[in-house]
């Protein structure tokens, strides 16, 4: 009997050091705490597949796990405060230096766009709730949280249109003087997805004829910026890193664009190109605008048009803003691009510096070798890494010294 109890905890501890163990690069730091945290990650992604495959609940009904864990009630303190408000009819939380109004001192405005996949997120985080009252306190800023609909059930161009909404509400004279903020001294920025959605809507604004108010900078960490090819060579190199694996990065791409799951199976394999889209493919041809160094060790291999129904929205440069022509990237503000070595998403945003810079747009590029998807999430305790205080403090000094 004993030894049949030990035979058992000895194949779970197996069991458990075999599955929390994924290969980890030696120039990640404290590579034991991303391990687990990784674990709880991929515990959470396989009950989801799971209870999707019993027919239970969606795929990321389980995933909404993260955000409820890390939901906290945005409240005002001695420096910050806060308010839930509508702008346009999109929920928003606006952080303000609490400071009197009326004193005439104008402030930088920064509107955030949340990570998570265009799925997943809020706002209400802990992380990004943290990230915006620093962004008030060392800033003199305001910020301007949003909380844009998620897919399912709010596909493409929902959470787009909605964040657009937002940035042209705020940008109306009348509503920056009520912040008293500066029109000079507007950005838009966000992480992931956020990051995808910042870039998309400051394109999208450019193009606007009767668009006074323009915006001074985009700060753009880690972003999604294209759909087409979901094989470049950071998607291959970090297809099983912690956090986001391209398996659940393809999902949320799929997911933003549809609920029907036989559109994930064709892009998993990368064959998901319409006539529309790989007409577009050279804007986002990674052997011509990653540097040598990232395309080296990989062979480009030409897409071809997909047999199966694909999605219109693949060639629409509000859901991939890579795919816009240089005639629009010239007119874009001043840029701030943060990539990580191991990301899938490290190659949409180092081909994005390369395009923006030969259009001539000025664009500071911060690239962390030991930095992974998702860093400025892990701020707070159990969960908090050196890199993210790191990557947080760089990010903030830019705004400070560009907005
Ligand atoms: C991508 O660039 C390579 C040259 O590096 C070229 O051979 C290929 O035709 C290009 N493909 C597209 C779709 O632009
Ligand atoms: C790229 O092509 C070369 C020559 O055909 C081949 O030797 C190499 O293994 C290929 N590399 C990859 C990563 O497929």
């Amino acid at each position: 009997m004993r030894s049949t109890g030990a035979l058992f905890l000895l194949s779970v501890c197996a069991l458990t050091a075999y599955y929390i163990y994924s290969p980890i690069p030696d120039n990640i730091e404290q590579r034991w705490k991303l391990m687990i945290t990784d674990c709880f990650f991929r515990s959470l992604s396989h009950l989801a597949d799971f209870s999707e495959l019993l027919g239970l609940t969606d795929y990321m009904d389980v995933m909404m796990f993260i955000t409820f864990l890390e939901r906290v009630v945005p409240v005002s303190d001695e420096r910050v405060k806060v308010a839930e408000e509508h702008f346009d009819g999109v929920e928003v939380v606006v952080y303000e230096p609490r400071q009197d109004r009326g004193t005439g001192e104008m402030k930088r405005a920064i509107i955030y766009l949340h990570g998570g996949g265009w799925c997943l997120g809020s706002s209400k985080m802990g992380p990004y709730d943290l990230l915006s009252r620093q962004m008030v306190t060392e800033l003199n800023a305001v910020v301007v949280s949003v909380e844009y609909r998620l897919a399912p059930p709010y596909h493409f161009p929902v959470p787009f249109e909605d964040v657009y909404r937002v940035v042209k509400y705020f940008l109306q004279p009348d509503v920056l003087d009520r912040y008293e903020v500066d029109p000079e001294r507007v950005a838009v920025s966000g992480d992931s997805a956020g990051g995808n959605l910042a870039a998309a809507v400051t394109q999208q604004l450019q193009l606007e004829p009767n668009q006074h108010v323009k915006l001074k900078a985009q700060a753009l960490i880690y972003p999604a910026l294209q759909a087409l090819d979901l094989n470049t060579p950071s998607y291959q190199q970090n297809q099983h890193m912690p956090i986001l694996p391209r398996t659940l990065m393809v999902r949320f791409w799929s997911e933003y664009f549809t609920s029907d799951k036989s559109f994930l199976t064709t892009m998993l394999t990368n064959n998901h190109n319409s006539a529309e889209s790989i007409a577009l493919l050279k804007f986002v041809n990674w052997s011509v605008f990653l540097p040598e160094p990232y395309r080296r060790a990989y062979n480009y291999s030409t897409l071809s048009i997909s047999t199966d129904k694909t999605s219109l929205s693949l060639a629409d440069p509000r859901a991939s803003p890579l795919l816009v022509p240089d005639a629009v990237l010239r007119r874009l503000p001043k840029t701030y691009i943060l990539t990580s070595e191991y990301d899938v998403l490290r190659d949409d945003g180092m081909m994005y510096v390369t395009r923006l810079r030969l259009a001539g747009v000025d664009v500071t590029h911060e690239h962390y070798e030991e930095g992974f998807h998702g860093t400025i999430m892990f701020t707070l305790w159990p969960t908090e890494f050196e890199v993210a205080r790191r990557i947080v403090d760089n990010y903030l000094l830019w705004l400070k010294e560009n907005l």
